[in-house]
């Protein structure tokens, strides 16, 4: 697959089949996946491949404080815009197209509760992969990077048939993933992806999201 069917093909993929993914196969993904520029390479990001019963466990308990109605502590918060703003508008467009394929009706409170748990059940997948920094990096300073290493995990999981959902919700309850991962209290959890064989047949993978036109976002500047 050329880099531009990647790009294009990639897209989060949120039901997986149960088929174990190799652990070699997530290893080569990672060593390519590290090519990504970090500023002065400093490479911040840091993994923990959990499978097995490490993530049934973590399943089980950030449902457990889900269903509890425990208020989620992410240590890096992805959500930062306000409810008049533009981008608030495309989180209720995407919300609602989700729940239009998923068949969810917006009264359905149980349908919609089943929904949520879904990120915090990491969709599933045999696989997860959360990424993380240490806390004496800035709160702000690594993000660019680990956006970098998060896109190409995506792009290189494709090369293998793996599909990818990047999801904040499997670090909401970030003591549950280090209890079970091992993960030091020194380091902050910014990111996991649900990672897996595509199960083509659930309806949920159907999902395809739109963009914006470039043009209005674009300024050209210095061209003939
Ligand atoms: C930082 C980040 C956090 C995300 N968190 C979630 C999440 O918690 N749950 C989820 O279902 N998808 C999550 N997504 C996936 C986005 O919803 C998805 O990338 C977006 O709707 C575009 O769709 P696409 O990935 O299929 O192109 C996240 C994506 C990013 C980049």
């Amino acid at each position: 697959m050329n880099i531009i069917d990647g790009i294009s093909k990639r897209k989060s993929i949120r039901g997986f089949k149960t088929q174990p993914v190799p652990q070699t196969m997530v290893r080569e993904i990672l060593e390519i996946a590290s090519r990504a520029p970090s500023a002065m390479n400093t490479q911040p990001w840091e993994f923990a491949v959990v499978t097995g019963e490490p993530l049934r466990r973590i399943r089980e308990k950030c449902i457990e404080k889900l269903r509890a109605g425990e208020i989620p502590q992410p240590e890096h918060h992805v959500v930062g815009w306000t409810n008049d703003s533009i981008y608030r508008v495309r989180q209720v467009e995407l919300a609602k197209y989700i729940f239009q394929i998923m068949d969810i009706p917006r009264e359905d409170k149980i349908k919609r509760a089943a929904w949520m748990e879904r990120g915090f059940r990491y969709f599933d997948a045999p696989t997860a992969i959360v990424i993380f920094v240490d806390k004496t990096l800035s709160a702000t300073g690594p993000v660019l990077d680990v956006g970098a290493v998060m896109q190409n995990i995506c792009l290189a999981a494709l090369h293998f048939g793996l599909g990818t959902c990047i999801h904040d919700q499997g670090v909401m309850y970030p003591d549950v993933v280090k209890r079970y991962t091992g993960i030091s209290e020194s380091k902050r959890l910014m990111i996991a992806i649900s990672l897996g064989y595509p199960d083509e047949s659930n309806i949920v993978n159907t999902i395809t999201t739109t963009r914006e036109p470039i043009d209005g976002r674009t300024s050209w500047l210095g061209f003939a």
